[in-house]
């Protein structure tokens, strides 16, 4: 029965058309999960790793209400498993997802699409408890017949069997300007495993320098209702400095070995009354046209670095981000010369 119910949520989602849909459809999807997950609400299981904090157990559950980035995720995943088994069609498809969560949400309602002997996946999480819900609910839904293998480890140092051939990885473990959580570390181990036919997902992660007002930016309006969207305009001042780098399958291929990002250096404007901020701004490509755009996502919510009126005396600002501990950004800059 529960398994009939996730397969009529999940056929909802991939024929959604419209924000409105995204958004019930999402809603219908966390309250499925409410009914049947047991979570413990009241254990804080955050965990610190080389390369930042792994959400609770909890919070890593409460990510199922981030409609439009639960719903784009669940499409982009869905359409490149449907290329890769146009692809492969004698084989089964491999999965790797790494920090799946107490719902392993962006895969597990999609098996409800395909035929066990289809997809073979390894879901991994840094945190126990939600490898046993994960267990708990395919054992719910009667899905724990697909070959699945849950494994509690660091995706960061994480290496796969030999002789699982990574088809697929899904990693979502991301927090706004790539701050605070370890996507990029968990990328860089992932991609250095990935053979060449291999799709990553999310496929970019775009990384924006740009100046702009950041308190009137429309992701801190306190008018935003539905959660994980926002319809409000841009802040019309805004000005695009530079894309600083994207995180993808290619971007590592010859920095394996980087922990640490940097820009060229950029002159800081003299009139920025306007656009008194230096921000990150982001954009994620999940798979081909499935895309996230600024503020359609907590994930995609602006970052502020700092505010021009502290760097009045300076001329050039450049942009560095560190992810070989908790990730951050900082900042160096430069005197004018004359
Ligand atoms: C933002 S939540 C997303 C959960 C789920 N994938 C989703 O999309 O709804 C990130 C998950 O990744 C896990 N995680 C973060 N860092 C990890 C690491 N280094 N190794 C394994 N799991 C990790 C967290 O414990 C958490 O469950």
């Amino acid at each position: 029965m529960h398994k009939q119910e996730l397969t009529i949520i999940v056929q909802s989602i991939i024929a959604s058309n419209t924000v409105d849909e995204h958004v019930k459809c999402a809603q219908n999807l966390s309250g499925f999960y409410s009914k049947i997950a047991v979570i413990d609400r009241d254990v804080n299981n955050e965990t610190f790793v080389k390369g930042g904090v792994a959400l609770s157990s909890s919070g890593a559950a409460d990510c199922v209400d981030d409609y439009l980035r639960t719903i784009y995720f669940i499409k982009g995943i869905y359409k490149a498993l449907i290329k890769l088994s146009n692809d492969f069609p004698e084989r089964s498809i491999n999965v790797l997802y790494a920090g799946c969560g107490p719902y392993a949400t962006l895969i597990l309602p999609l098996l409800t699409l395909f035929n066990k002997d289809r997809i073979n996946a390894i879901l991994l999480d840094i945190n126990i408890s939600s490898i046993a819900s994960v267990r708990q609910i395919l054992s719910v839904t009667g899905l724990n017949d697909y070959s699945l293998q849950l494994i509690e480890a660091d995706a960061v140092t994480y290496i796969k069997p030999q002789e699982f051939t990574i088809d697929l990885a899904i990693s979502e473990t991301m927090h706004y300007g790539l701050t605070r959580e370890p996507q990029v570390a968990i990328t860089r181990n992932i991609v250095s495993q990935l053979p060449a036919h291999g799709i990553l997902i999310p496929e970019e992660i775009r990384i924006d320098f740009a100046y702009t007002f950041f308190d009137y930016e429309p992701s801190l309006s306190t008018k935003n209702k539905v959660k994980g969207y926002n319809q409000m305009q841009p802040y019309p001042h805004k000005v695009f400095v530079d894309r600083l780098f994207t995180i993808s399958k290619e971007l590592f291929a010859d920095r394996e070995h980087d922990l640490k990002l940097e820009s060229n250096f950029y002159n800081l404007p003299a009139d920025f009354s306007n656009y008194p901020d230096v921000c990150i701004f982001t954009e994620i490509k999940i798979f081909e046209d499935i895309e996230l755009k600024t503020a359609e996502s907590y994930i995609t919510n602006p970052y502020c670095v700092v505010s021009i009126y502290s760097l009045a005396e300076y001329a050039e600002i450049q942009l560095i981000y560190d992810f070989s501990d908790m990730p951050k950004w900082s900042y160096d800059v430069k005197m004018a010369t004359n």
